[in-house]
């Protein structure tokens, strides 16, 4: 508890006081720090402990008085009066700012036999029998990272990539239960970076849903959704009214005012969390438990599989973390994950539904995906009513009919997937798939390449392509044009503004800013987001293309070696399979690319209007490529899979920085296992040190 029990009595005895005569004209300017603190400790209360002590009329009554007197006496205002979190102005645009230490992501763990692992694996780095472990909630929703510097709230930022976030320092004022000053000094600590999660309770969830439902808006889709959009609003008081709470897991980062590291006289992750939670934080002090051996861990997990849906926030599993910062260090880190710590993941939540109808649509490459639709159902906080199927073996596999019904999953909590029909279920009015034979776009005889999962339309004027390639061409992994999303792009193609990715570069401002809805200042957000993207480098644009194959990583070794985007137009497949990793498939799709006259000429036109083709420095070679999910490690796809062909995955795997190897050895890192995998799962498990992933998890992981 940040308070005594003497301050505390005081506290109340002096609130009870003010509110006897609530009258800002009868107080002079010495009343405004002793105001500021009451309303700073019933904040603490009501918002951290969750516990007040005045009702809300009482606490509002002292709030206004406070406000009126910094009204009256503004020179005497602090700026970190609890009147003061929602600032006025808004942010134009989010800055991006570095992380003082990379924030990491957790490994994932399922079931016992993955925490014992873990445990081994624990064990063996510390070279030490008794672990002491802490369990604690694994908050759903935005993660954040604060930076404290003498005792005051001086920057938060967004995770981002992990390495840089936005910053958003103003929206988290608003966070109540996230101190403005907090007390780090009485540790001698000078600056001190804290991780921790932003959430919305249940309750506030469903209140803001039931409020925007009165209203006509458009509902929120749940509760991790509403808490990241309400960091990242730009308007502050947006942030405020949905109510967020901070909950405070990781002390990253503390030192003196001479720059020494003060995180090995806390010790512990538990004395730091007791520590951040004595100075004001809202942490998970009641809920984490320090437990003797993995065992308790694994008891523990278990208990909370059945208290969760009873807890007030949305939690998708537990952390476990090595309590001992001496053995945390002894752990070390992988380039993704502290080895010190996982998150134990809670099964994905299933619900029934029926399967009323299938659409179809086509993507970039002109892949044809099939959309259930059902029968809209809750499923863990979020309304669904479409599902994607995948592909037609996908379908087939399952047996499914429309009109039947359906047990269906969200998978990891995040992406739904349709796990098995009921046939016992059918009525007799279901009706068999038919899957499409012609592009439902432009009518071209679908094809199915052998090793695909999907079948494609393979015209390459087919509007629906055309369209999804512009909406690819400005997204954020593409050309990075910021602002410039589908709903532009649909606007202008509809006004024949923009037919092929040259017109994007060559827009008519004037007539941007004439439009209803724009003006002079969002077209020349454009325009400036638009000329920025011009100096991307050519690794990029090559990716911005939709060439079939052609991922981010096979673009950016492209980009290594050529000079020039048009030098590709003169590759040969040895060109292309003489770097490692590029192999005959891109190769071929890259060549067929080059080798149309029309996306000859479009790159032209892009040159002509100022895109950049020409290697930058960030095109040249890198020692490592470390930003996939996968870098570094070596995968094996093995028995069948439903999702998408085996070609296709390994392509997904070597796009996220991964090697494809062709036995299970000792050097084999991950084995991905479809349906009725057989002797290399066996050997795997055997090996013991390869980490073994499903389809479904592969697909997560790869997005
Ligand atoms: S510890 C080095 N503890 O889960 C990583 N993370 O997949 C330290 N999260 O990005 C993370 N509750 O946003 C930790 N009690 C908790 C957590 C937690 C939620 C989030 C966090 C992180 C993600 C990891």
């Amino acid at each position: 508890m940040r308070y005594t029990t003497k301050q505390q009595q005081e506290f109340y005895e002096t609130s009870k006081k003010y509110l006897d005569h609530p009258n800002a004209d009868s107080l002079s300017p010495a009343d405004l720090p002793v105001l500021e603190n009451l309303a700073r400790f019933h904040e603490y209360r009501y918002y951290v402990l969750d516990d007040p002590m005045l009702s809300d009329f009482e606490y509002d009554q002292l709030y206004k008085l406070l406000e009126a007197l910094e009204k009256k006496y503004p020179d005497a205002a602090s700026p970190n009066s609890p009147t003061q979190r929602v600032g006025g102005t808004l942010t134009e645009d989010f800055a991006s700012v570095q992380h003082l230490i990379p924030m990491l992501s957790l490994d994932n763990s399922y079931n016992a036999d993955d925490l014992y692992k873990f445990d081994t694996q624990v064990k063996k780095l510390t070279e030490r029998e008794d672990i002491l472990y802490t369990v604690e909630p694994k908050f759903d929703g935005g993660s954040i990272a604060i930076i404290y510097e003498n005792n005051q709230l001086i920057r938060t930022a967004t995770r981002g990539n992990g390495v840089e976030g936005e910053e958003i320092t103003i929206q988290s004022r608003t966070i109540k239960s996230l101190p403005l000053e907090a007390d780090f000094r009485s540790k001698g600590i000078y600056r001190a970076e804290l991780r921790g999660e932003a959430v919305i309770s249940k309750e506030r969830f469903k209140a803001i849903n039931a409020f925007r439902a009165e209203e006509g808006l458009t509902l929120l889709a749940n509760s991790r959704n509403s808490a990241t959009g309400g960091l990242r609003t730009k308007d502050p008081a947006e942030t405020a009214r949905r109510q967020l709470d901070a909950f405070i897991f990781q002390m990253g980062f503390a030192e003196d005012e001479n720059g020494n590291d003060m995180l090995p006289s806390i010790r512990s992750h538990h004395a730091a969390i007791d520590f951040l939670g004595s100075i004001g934080f809202k942490v998970s002090q009641g809920e984490k438990k320090v437990c003797h051996g993995i065992d308790e861990v694994i008891e523990q997990c278990n208990h909370w599989a059945t208290i969760r849906d009873d807890y007030p926030y949305e939690i998708d599993g537990m952390v476990i973390k090595v309590d001992e910062f001496d053995l945390q260090d002894m752990c070390g880190f992988t380039s993704h994950h502290p080895r010190w710590a996982i998150a134990y993941k809670f099964q994905a939540k299933q619900a029934t539904t029926k399967l009323l109808d299938i659409e179809y649509q086509i993507g970039k490459i002109g892949s044809l995906t099939p959309v259930a639709k059902v029968a809209p159902v809750a499923l863990a906080g979020v309304t669904i009513s479409s599902i994607s199927l995948h592909n037609e073996d996908f379908i087939k596999s399952k047996d499914l009919r429309i009109g039947d019904q359906v047990l269906i999953e969200r998978a990891g909590d995040v992406i739904p997937y349709i796990v098995k029909a009921f046939p016992e279920l059918r009525t007799g009015d279901e009706k068999e798939v038919e899957y499409p034979t012609h592009c439902p776009s432009c009518h071209t005889l679908l094809v199915r390449e052998e090793d695909e999962a999907a079948w494609r339309c393979t015209n390459p004027e087919c509007e629906a392509q055309i369209l999804q390639r512009l909406i690819f061409h400005v997204s954020k992994d593409a050309m990075d044009i910021d602002g410039f999303g589908e709903k532009y792009i649909l606007r202008f193609y509809d006004l024949g503004w923009i037919r092929t990715m040259a017109d994007i570069y060559r827009l008519d401002y004037e007539k941007i800013a004439q439009l209803e809805g724009f003006g002079e200042k969002s077209a020349e957000k454009i325009k400036n987001a638009v000329e920025k993207a011009k100096k991307n480098p050519i690794a990029r644009l090559l990716h911005s293309l939709s060439i079939h194959h052609l991922g981010q990583r096979a673009s950016k070794l492209l980009a290594e070696k050529i000079t020039h985007v048009l030098d590709l137009a003169n590759w040969s497949v040895e060109d292309y399979t003489s770097i490692k990793d590029i192999g005959p498939v891109v190769a071929e799709n890259t060549i067929r690319w080059f080798s149309n006259e029309n996306n000859i000429e479009m790159l032209r036109e892009m040159e002509a209007a100022g895109v950049n083709l020409t290697q930058t420095e960030s095109d040249k070679p890198k020692e490592l490529i470390t930003d996939g999910v996968f870098s570094g490690k070596t995968i094996l796809f093995t028995g069948t899979l439903t999702q998408m062909g085996r070609k296709e995955a390994q392509q997904k795997a070597e796009a996220a920085g991964a090697k494809n190897i062709s036995a299970v050895s000792k050097n084999l890192d991950i084995l991905v296992v479809g349906e009725k995998a057989g002797s290399k799962l066996e050997k795997a498990v055997k090996i013991g040190s390869i980490q073994i992933m499903t389809e479904a998890e592969f697909v997560d992981l790869i997005g």
